[in-house]
Formats: C-alpha cells, structure tokens, sequence
C-alpha cells in the first residue's frame, strides 16, 4: 500500500497527482488545498479520467483536512503562491516561507515516517526551511527543482541537435534559480557522444542560456508558472522513491561537506529510493565549473539569509 499526499491542489500540486495516477505505481493520492472544495474538484475531475486513462489509483480531495494525509509514505508541498510575469522565485519567499512552515508542521503530525518533497518557491530556500525546522533525518527531505530543469536543457539540446529527447542526456545542478542554475554542457551527451561534438559553443552558451530562464519564459508566455512539466518531474521523482527504483536526478539535499559545501540545500545528483535520498553523486567538475557551484551557493546562502 503507498500512499502519497499532495498539499496544494493547484496547477502543479494537481498535474502531479495526474501523473502519478497515470504512472500507476501509487495506491492512493489525497491531494489537499485550503481553498474550501477545491481539491475535492480537482479529486473527482481527475478520478472520472481513470476509466479513461485506466488506472486504478484512488485520488481524493480534501479542504485542509490533515487527518486524510494519515500515515503517507511521500508528501509533497506544492502549496503556495506561484510567480506572476516579470517576477522572480525569490519575490514569493516572504508568503510561502509562512505556508510551507506550516503544512511540514501538520503534515509531519500525520505522517512522522514521510518523506517530504518540496516544489514551493524559492525552492532551495523552501527546502532548507523544511530541513531545518522538521529536525527530520535529512534523507527524508528533497527538493524538486534540478529534476525539471534538467529535462528542459534536454528539450533544448534535442531541438538544437534534431534528435529525440531520449537519446540526450543533460544534468542540471545548482540553485533552482534564473542565475543561479548551472545546466552542465561539458557532461551533456547525445549517445554517449559529447554533444561538444555536434554543437558549437554558441550553441551551447545559448541552450545554457535558454535553460537558465526556461521557467521565466513560460511564465511570461503562461501569465503563471508553467505545471506539465513540473509534475511531470515531481511524478518520475516520486516514483523513484515509492518504487524504490534508484534513479539518478539532481534534486536539492542538504550537503554535509559534498562539493565543498555545507549548511546547505541545493542541487546535486543523487540517488533516489525507498529511504528518499540515498546517496549523493559526486561529478568531477572542472575548475570553471566549480567556480560556478560556489557561485551559486553563495546566493543560495543569501536567500537562505533572509528567512
Ligand atoms: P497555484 O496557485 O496554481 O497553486 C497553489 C495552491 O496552493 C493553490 O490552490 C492554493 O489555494 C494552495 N495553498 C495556498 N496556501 C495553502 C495552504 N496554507 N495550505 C494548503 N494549500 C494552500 O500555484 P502552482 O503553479 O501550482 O505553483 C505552486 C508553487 O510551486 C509555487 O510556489 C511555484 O512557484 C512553485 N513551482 C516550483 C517549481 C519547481 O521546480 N520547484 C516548478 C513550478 C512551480
Ligand atoms: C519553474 O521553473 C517557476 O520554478 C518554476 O517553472
């Protein structure tokens, strides 16, 4: 029996319980929002898909009511308030730093073995927020933000190398932040083949460069953040826990000294299973790319600052 527990019935918080019911690997997904009625919609809308869609996951709505999360393998916080054209993800700290405070509390009364998934913004901050107020074993508490960020600098390359999306393989690490994310084009790989092989620099520097605001642009085309793809991202991450599968994505974790930082939750690559994050992934990045990963915690660090 798993039981996964989606608080936020919004854009991504309800595109994720979709994909995990599509991917039917869960038994049940109580998707929960403060909006009275809302997540029940969002429940019963998705549940009459399932004939459709055929799967046999149960989703069920509830309007801030905790004990329906009762004893939920994975919990994911989706709840919060999204960024609106021209903001940034750091803009929504203040509001969602309150929010997700709170649900970690009342989720944790529910569910004390869970592992959490954070999704909220500014993410790493989000995460490291949920680290250190949970006092939970930090295995136990992932944020999502490389996972996705990683399969748009993959949409990039395939689109500029004119190839499926699945013969390329691309790792985003670092701050899941418009300057701070760090798409390695060194590493990314079409066939096993350096993609430095099919690919100028240019090319490069502006797959890089697009990845970097990839979420920006669709804000600003979507007039909110985007949510296929993010609970596209939050599903395959989920299910790799659930399922116990042992993937590898970069995902936000707390580091304990791993790529010469500490005090901190940020993107690396790391393996995915039934504990949550079993082990981090340590890549030999060169001295520029290092450069870039202290860069990128250092800000991190910052936004960490003002909570
Ligand atoms: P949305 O506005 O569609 O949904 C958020 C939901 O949270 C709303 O339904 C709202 O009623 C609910 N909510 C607010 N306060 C709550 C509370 N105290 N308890 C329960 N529910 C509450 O927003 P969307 O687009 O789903 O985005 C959600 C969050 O995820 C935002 O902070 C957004 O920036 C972030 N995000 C993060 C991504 C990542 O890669 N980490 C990707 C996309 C979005
Ligand atoms: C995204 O990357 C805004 O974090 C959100 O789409």
């Amino acid at each position: 029996m798993s039981k996964i527990s989606v608080i936020g019935a919004g854009n991504v918080g309800a595109s994720c319980a979709e994909y995990i019911a599509i991917k039917n690997f869960a038994d049940e997904v109580v998707l929960l929002d403060i909006k009275e009625n809302f997540a029940e919609g969002k429940a019963m809308d998705l549940m009459q898909t399932a004939a459709l869609n055929g799967f046999d996951t149960r989703i069920i709505g509830s309007t801030n009511d905790y004990s329906k999360t009762q004893r939920s393998d994975v919990v994911v916080i989706t709840s919060g308030i999204p960024r609106k054209p021209g903001m940034t993800r750091e803009e929504l700290i203040g509001i969602n730093a309150g929010i997700v405070k709170m649900v970690m509390e009342n989720c944790l009364q529910q569910s004390p073995e869970a592992i959490f998934v954070i999704v909220s913004n500014p993410m790493d901050t989000m995460t490291y927020l949920a680290k250190t107020t949970a006092g939970l074993p930090k295995n136990r508490i992932i944020g999502m933000g490389g996972a996705l960020d990683s399969a748009r600098f993959r949409y990039f390359l395939s689109q500029a190398l004119g190839c499926p999306m699945s013969e390329v393989e691309g790792m985003v690490i670092g701050g899941h932040g418009d300057k701070t994310m760090i798409p390695l084009t060194r590493l990314a790989s079409y066939k096993g083949i350096p993609v430095s092989e099919f690919l100028s620099e240019d090319q490069l520097a502006e797959i890089k460069a697009s990845t970097m605001v990839g979420g920006a642009t669709l804000t600003g085309m979507l007039g909110t953040s985007a949510w296929y793809a993010p609970g596209a991202a939050v599903s395959t991450l989920v299910q790799s826990i659930v399922c116990d599968q042992k993937k590898m994505m970069p995902c936000c974790v707390e580091l304990n000294g791993e790529y010469g930082e500490s005090d901190i939750c940020i993107g690396v690559p790391v393996v995915l299973g039934k504990s949550g994050w079993e082990k981090v992934v340590n890549l030999d990045l060169n001295n520029s790319e290092k450069g870039e990963f202290k860069a990128s915690a250092d800000a991190v660090r910052a936004m960490n600052s003002s909570l």
